[in-house]
């Protein structure tokens, strides 16, 4: 939280007050679609900032200090110290802080190489067997750091990104002659980089990082809201949906017993924020234990692998038998206190949405028109309304969240997957719709702005293109527009 969105938010609160007061046949109220947020959850702010700005409901509701807290978590490192702040980095971990990731709290960056220690690098690798399961010796989200004299999973210095061309149906050529060219990753990971056992056959793949800002509106949605959205497109029939996931019995539980249909990731495998991809992530990327999670995130595959290992035994003077239940033990110290889990949970919930810019732009409002003419708001589901958001969590943040009811907000997603059918596509095919809202503003607040579940765009026009399966009807109607209709569209795409 920065000293300039408080006076941003008094510059357009100013801004509003004297168009009324001073001229009023010009009266400019902006309209509700610039509140991409909703009121209670949108910043006017413009800066490189932007994605990083509490909601004004953290103010009002005496947050602040709170967020602070919380936000030192997502942006500073983890460390190995064993006492301290931000201490119990290890024995393994994906990275050591958030930010790495999530750079400037959005999506990461292409990357022709992986570092996990390149700010920026928000590559996960997905690592699959024949059958397009997680390879099991290995955790979900696979480690390549580790605390010395332990191993990582995965030598990452053995990783290879090729990126390769890909060329479309069209030939990568607008009818009036323009191109534009299609790229996309290969990853290989030789046999020798893993430190555990490997299935004869293995997959390597990317899945690229989701912006944070707003995923506490996107929480406040009603799970009736979001289930009405999938059986309305079910009933509309253009496209096949995953319908096991709004099966009631494949609704993922929470700590608290209570369980929900999915809303976060590309893989839907998220149903709230309390047990979200931030929740998780606090825990299993840096393996920092907590009361509620006193337990590593590692596999037995790599117990077995580390405690058998002649080296580790001698250096930490112990035997196999006692590194392996000190590895797989259940019942491990918190490393972060519920209070710092607390403040963490303040801030994730606390993320403010950075209102759209120019919707009163001629050609903002045509692009409009074609985003709806193409039929990208099938998917890219403009508004939704949040509900009574009242579901308060497991016990450590029963009622300590800010909350932002009956606020009409503009995500751009059905938050329902949809089969896109690329070349080296995500794994299992099915992809949630991305939302779409403050994309416009990366550039300046992440340092860049590819798109995609891998990041293969390296522009809205590129992302378009890679539209195929379900979308390629709206994509085929982008094709078809004159250049003029396209920037348009594009320009509607950077101002929400
Ligand atoms: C290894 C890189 C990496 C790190 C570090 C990381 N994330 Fe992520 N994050 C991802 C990826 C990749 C996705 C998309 C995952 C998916 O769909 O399965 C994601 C998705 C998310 C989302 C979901 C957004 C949405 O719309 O569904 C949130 C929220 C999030 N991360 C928060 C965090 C927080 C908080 C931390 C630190 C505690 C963190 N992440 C650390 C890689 C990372
Ligand atoms: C059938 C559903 C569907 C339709 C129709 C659709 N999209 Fe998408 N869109 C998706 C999905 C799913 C993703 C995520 C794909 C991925 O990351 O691999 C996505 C991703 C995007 C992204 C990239 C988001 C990011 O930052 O990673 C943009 C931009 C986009 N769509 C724009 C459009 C436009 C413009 C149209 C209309 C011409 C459109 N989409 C039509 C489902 C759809």
């Amino acid at each position: 939280m920065k000293s300039k969105y408080h006076y941003l938010i008094g510059l357009s609160v100013l801004l509003m007050f004297s168009c009324k007061t001073d001229n009023p046949n010009k009266e400019k109220i902006l309209s509700e679609e610039y509140y991409s947020g909703g009121v209670l959850g949108t910043v006017f702010d413009e800066t490189p900032l932007a994605y990083e700005q509490p909601t004004p409901v953290v103010e009002e509701q005496g947050f602040a200090v709170a967020f602070k807290f919380g936000e030192a978590l997502f942006e500073k490192e983890f460390n190995s110290n064993a006492t301290g702040v931000r201490r119990g980095l290890g024995p393994v971990s994906v990275r050591s802080s958030c930010i790495t990731c999530h750079p400037g709290y959005g999506h990461g960056k292409r990357m022709t190489r992986y570092n996990s220690h390149e700010y920026g690098n928000g590559y996960l690798l997905v690592v699959t067997d024949e059958n397009d399961n997680y390879v099991s010796s290995l955790t979900g989200m696979p480690q390549t750091q580790s605390v010395y004299p332990f191993l990582p999973p995965i030598d990452e210095s053995q990783i290879q990104i090729n990126w390769l061309e890909h060329t479309d149906s069209y030939g990568n050529r607008f009818p009036d002659g323009e191109t534009y060219s299609l790229i996309y990753p290969e990853v290989t990971i030789p046999r020798g980089a893993f430190n555990v056992p490997m299935p004869d056959y293995y997959k390597v793949r990317l899945e690229a990082t989701i912006g944070i800002y707003g995923t506490g509106l996107i929480d406040a949605i009603d799970d009736d809201s979001i289930i009405a959205q999938y059986r309305r497109e079910k009933s509309l029939g253009y496209f096949a949906l995953n319908d096991a996931k709004y099966q009631s019995e494949n609704f993922i539980v929470e700590s608290d017993g209570t369980s929900h249909p999915g809303r976060y990731t590309y893989g839907l495998t998220r149903g709230t924020l309390q047990n979200g991809p931030g929740a998780n992530a606090i825990w299993n990327i840096t393996n920092v234990t907590r009361s509620n999670r006193a337990y590593n995130y590692i596999t037995v595959a790599y117990a077995k692998e580390m405690a058998g290992n002649t080296f580790i035994q001698s250096e930490l003077g112990k035997d196999s038998a006692t590194i392996y239940a000190e590895l797989m033990s259940t019942n491990l110290p918190a490393e972060m206190t519920d209070e710092d889990y607390v403040n963490f949970m303040v801030w994730h919930r606390g993320l403010a949405v950075p209102a759209a810019r120019s919707m009163d732009d001629k050609a903002v409002q045509k692009g409009k028109e074609n985003f709806k003419q193409a039929g990208c708001t099938v998917c890219h589901r403009p508004s939704w309304t949040t509900g009574a958001d009242n579901y308060s969590g497991d016990n450590l943040v029963k009622n300590k969240l800010p909350r932002y009811p009956h606020q009409k907000i503009y995500p751009y997603t059905d938050l329902l997957q949809h089969k896109l059918d690329m070349v080296n596509g995500i794994r299992t095919g099915w992809c949630r719709t991305t939302p779409l809202w403050g994309r416009g503003l990366s550039e300046i607040c992440t340092g860049a702005s590819e798109h995609l579940h891998d990041m293969r765009a390296r522009n809205y026009v590129e992302a378009i293109m890679w539209h195929s399966g379900d979308a390629a009807t709206a994509r085929d109607k982008f094709h078809k527009m004159s250049k003029e209709d396209r920037d348009a569209l594009v320009k509607f795409l950077q101002s929400i």
